[in-house]
């Protein structure tokens, strides 16, 4: 799969197949993905916790309003962002997620970014210290739905070409 197409195929996926396991080479893959993201100065301010357990996915899905469909995925990507570290720590973390999420596209995998979380609850179920930044998180499994893509707006909005 070509990139173009990888663009043209993600969705954001809010339902999953339950009990799906990742395998070594999908979780390396996406974690690759990650990894090789740019990032300002290549300080790359931040971390990943991956949850796979399914302990654990619940605890973040009671953490995430409006997002219980996140305990069928099989693991969720908790971006740790280090403000310390840099400024551009939210960016920086978002382009390595948007790596991590078009990798899922080319395995087959669907995704969510999720944001709407008690960042408080989070960090204590994860044991994140207090100068760390909960991001956001990126649900990844396989998919249980095939949303059509939604409405964009129109190039012409989006870009002013001078
Ligand atoms: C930074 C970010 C945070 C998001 N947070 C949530 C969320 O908390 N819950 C959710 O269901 N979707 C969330 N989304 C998904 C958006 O709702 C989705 O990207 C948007 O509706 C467009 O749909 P599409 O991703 O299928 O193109 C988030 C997306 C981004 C980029």
């Amino acid at each position: 799969m070509d990139v173009k197409a990888a663009i043209e195929a993600r969705r954001s996926v809010r339902s999953y197949v339950a009990g799906y396991k990742l395998s070594d080479e999908e979780l390396k893959a996406l974690m690759r993905a990650a990894q090789l993201a740019p990032s300002v100065k290549n300080i790359q301010p931040y971390y990943f916790i991956v949850a796979v357990s399914d302990r654990v996915k619940k605890r973040l899905s009671e953490a995430a309003w409006e997002a219980s469909f996140i305990r069928d995925a099989s693991a969720i990507f908790v971006i740790v962002g280090r403000p310390r570290d840099s400024p551009w720590y939210k960016i920086d973390a978002a382009i390595a997620g948007e790596h991590i999420v078009l990798q899922a596209v080319e395995l087959g995998l669907g995704s969510c970014w999720l944001t709407a979380f008690s960042r408080d609850l989070i960090k204590s179920i994860l044991d994140i210290p207090p100068e760390e930044d909960v991001v956001a998180m990126i649900a990844v499994g396989k998919p249980a739905e095939h949303p059509p893509q939604v409405p964009k707006k129109p190039v012409e909005e989006l870009f002013k070409v001078i």
